[in-house]
């Protein structure tokens, strides 16, 4: 069993579309352990993101991502983190695979609908930033 941290992002929760999306979750096989619905302050965008920091699209990044509240969660199954990336497909929706959630949902590159770890170190990381083990109910 493997765990991988999940952000359904403000596009989603906007258009109350995060049913639909744990949906296609669960029917991976995958489990949500934990969830939360919260509202990312700049400062915690900005550190979750500081990989990007660099990055042109950084600052509208920062501010798509605290626009709107969040569901941050843990998913949980075999595989966990390739598992949720193979679900969720490409970064940019024109580029995603059929079904894929991104490519039912998202609406451009940043407005992508949904974040997912890209690794196990990154998820482990990714998780400890949003959660304490005794929310997490596996
Ligand atoms: P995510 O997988 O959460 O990782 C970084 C996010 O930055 C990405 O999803 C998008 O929301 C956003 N992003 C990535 N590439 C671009 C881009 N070329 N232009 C705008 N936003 C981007």
């Amino acid at each position: 069993m493997q765990r991988t941290f999940s952000i359904i992002k403000p596009d989603a929760t906007k258009r109350n579309i995060t049913g639909s999306i744990n949906n296609i979750i669960e029917d991976s096989g995958l489990r949500i352990i934990a969830q939360k619905r919260i509202q990312l302050s700049v400062s915690q965008a900005k550190e979750f993101y500081s990989i990007h920091s660099e990055k042109s699209f950084f600052n509208d990044l920062i501010k798509y991502m605290t626009s709107e509240p969040v569901i941050v969660q843990v998913l949980e199954g075999s595989e966990a983190v390739l598992t949720y990336r193979n679900i969720m497909g490409a970064t940019d929706p024109n580029q995603a695979d059929e079904g894929t959630i991104r490519k039912l949902h998202a609406l451009n590159v940043q407005e992508n609908s949904v974040h997912g770890s890209v690794s196990n170190v990154n998820a482990e990381k990714e998780i400890n930033f949003f959660f304490k083990e005794d929310e997490i109910v596996g």
